[in-house]
């Protein structure tokens, strides 16, 4: 069980997939996570890729990687992001908070989570390819998020793709930050008011 704090309450998500799936494959997934930390400090994010690969033993195909996560095709038109570090970890749960407690104004431009658990994420698949051209698209996407109190931390061209209606989404907000109000910051700015 790991708690996502939604700044109202605490939601309990059990490590299981309820769709997706299977429970060998979530088992895999625990047996990684578990293992993994011994890996970060003296490999590359190749060789971090490879040893996860060959620990998980899965059926589908590989699709990316990036410095804290690799990124399996379910061939449903979903992907699982896996993670291969502690920000990695970090960035799973980051993304599920966000997409479920963001303003909607701003939800549909990040890539929609299907399910998630401790070290794993399920997405939506959507099209990578992206041309230098659409930076303005970008940018303006940066603008949004901004005017919504997310600092959209490491957005960039390789970041992005676009959905069944070519729009333009983001499929690694693993970084991002939200919440900037936090109770915590909250109490620095007024001390003596309760949790509002
Ligand atoms: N929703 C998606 N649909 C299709 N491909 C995806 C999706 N999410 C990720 N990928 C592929 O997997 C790659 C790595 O994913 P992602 O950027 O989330 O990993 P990361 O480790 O957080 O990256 P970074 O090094 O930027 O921190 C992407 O560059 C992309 O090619
Ligand atoms: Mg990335």
């Amino acid at each position: 069980m790991w708690p996502i704090n939604n700044g109202k309450e605490r939601i309990h998500q059990p490590n299981k997939s309820k769709l997706l799936l299977s429970q060998q494959e979530i088992k895999a997934i625990e047996s990684w996570v578990s293992q993994m930390w011994t890996y970060q400090f003296y490999k590359t994010a190749r060789q971090i890729v490879s040893t996860a690969s060959k620990t998980l033993k899965f059926k589908y195909k590989m699709i990316g990687y990036g410095l804290n996560r690799v990124v399996y095709d379910l061939n449903n038109g979903y992907i699982l992001k896996i993670a291969l570090s502690e920000v990695g970890l970090i960035s799973n749960a980051n993304e599920a908070y966000i997409y479920n407690n963001c303003n909607k104004e701003v939800k549909k431009y990040l890539c929609p989570v299907k399910e998630y658990g401790l070290g794993w994420i399920i997405m939506k698949k959507v099209d990578t390819k992206v041309s230098i051209m659409e930076y303005t698209k970008l940018i303006k996407l940066e603008l949004k998020f901004l005017r919504y109190g997310i600092i959209p931390i490491d957005l960039r061209l390789d970041n992005v793709g676009f959905n069944e209606n070519n729009e333009m989404v983001v499929i690694d907000y693993g970084l991002f930050t939200m919440d900037l109000i936090s109770p915590f910051l909250r109490r620095l700015v007024y001390p003596r008011a309760n949790d509002r």
